[in-house]
């Protein structure tokens, strides 16, 4: 463990505690969840009777991933942010088969098959980028390219690349499962702009949203009775504890959900019943805790059709179809990039 007291021996996780815990509110670092038992606890989540959102986009895939493939007509390139086990692109590409009228590529005469599609994956997953690119490199005729990094730095590197197909071939960028939820209002706007940048007109956007529905069925989602999502959240804590040799006692904080109508998010976090204090040896700090103070875990925005429709229209984006699962109040939203 280092001694030193400069920032910059510290592990970059380290540090974004250390940042996120001198906020305030006092926050976490919601992307740091995901370590190999917060994804397989996320994994879990996806099942649950109450978080509706994974079910019904992936319904909308399965429903409408031909539509959404003709709109794209010529599909040479497929950009996705996060794409965790590759299920949902592969879903979406299944509907490519069933394109009647698709011409072929030049490099591919035959009529039978789905022409070559280029796949990029971005995402700071190891193990994710694994799975994914193993199960969409078994689709027909695709070539994986794997990024291992963030999504600004992957969509920065392929934006540096010269496109290599024929410019009548045309790409999509892909961001579902909400995952742009995570992302506050200001940085979403960034991050739709770094995707519109690798976009030409005439390529796509697609996106997987979940909306602002009933309060007591968003919070529900997000609290749920089995008590998965509490531990979700509690893991960050026992990752402290492990990494950085903190001694967060878990007996002593309570996950509490709560939806900001005003924002339109649910906010989750992890409240400390008692006054205490906690070291974190790894981050270099120690921290007092009020009776009653929160550590704001993760914020998942909600949206309504005519917001996306404005967000993307800032980043020159037309919004061109939304399908939308009425009973979960989930929708794919696509976007045609103009000038
Ligand atoms: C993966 C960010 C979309 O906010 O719904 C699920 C994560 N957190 N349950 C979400 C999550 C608690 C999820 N996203």
């Amino acid at each position: 463990m280092s001694t030193h007291n400069d920032m910059t021996t510290l592990s970059p996780f380290a540090q974004e505690v250390a940042l996120t815990l001198n906020q305030r509110p006092r926050q976490l670092p919601t992307h740091y969840l995901y370590d190999n038992l917060g994804s397989a606890l996320f994994d879990a989540i996806c099942h649950l009777p109450w978080y509706h959102l994974t079910r019904a986009e992936e319904g909308l895939l399965k429903k409408y991933g031909g539509a959404i493939c003709s709109f794209c007509e010529n599909l040479g390139e497929i950009i996705e942010l996060g794409p965790g086990s590759g299920a949902k692109m592969q879903h979406l590409l299944r509907g490519r088969r069933h394109i009647p009228n698709q011409k072929p590529h030049a490099d591919n005469g035959n009529d039978g098959e789905p022409p070559s599609l280029d796949i990029h994956l971005i995402d700071i997953s190891a193990a994710a980028l694994d799975e994914a690119s193993t199960r969409l490199e078994s689709c027909e005729n695709t070539l994986v390219h794997c990024h291992h990094c963030t999504y600004q730095e992957g969509l920065r590197r392929i934006a540096g690349e010269t496109r290599e197909q024929p410019s009548t071939h045309r790409r999509l960028a892909l961001m579902l499962g909400s995952n742009l939820g995570n992302f506050s209002p200001q940085d979403s706007q960034n991050l739709l702009q770094d995707m519109s940048r690798i976009l030409s007109p005439g390529d796509y956007l697609l996106l997987g949203v979940d909306l602002v529905k009933e309060e007591d069925a968003l919070c529900l989602a997000y609290n749920d009775p089995l008590g998965l999502t509490a531990a979700f959240n509690r893991n960050i804590l026992q990752r402290i504890n492990q990494e950085l040799g903190a001694n967060f006692a878990q007996n002593t904080f309570a996950y509490e959900v709560i939806w900001n109508s005003r924002a339109e998010r649910v906010e989750s976090y992890l409240v400390s019943k008692v006054a205490q204090e906690v070291s974190i040896p790894g981050a270099n700090m120690t921290i007092q805790l009020k009776a009653g103070e929160a550590l704001w875990t993760e914020s998942s925005y909600k949206y309504r059709l005519q917001g996306l429709q404005d967000m993307v229209a800032q980043c020159s984006l037309y919004a061109r179809q939304s399908w939308v699962d009425e009973e979960a109040q989930f929708a794919l939203f696509l976007a045609e990039k103009v000038t």
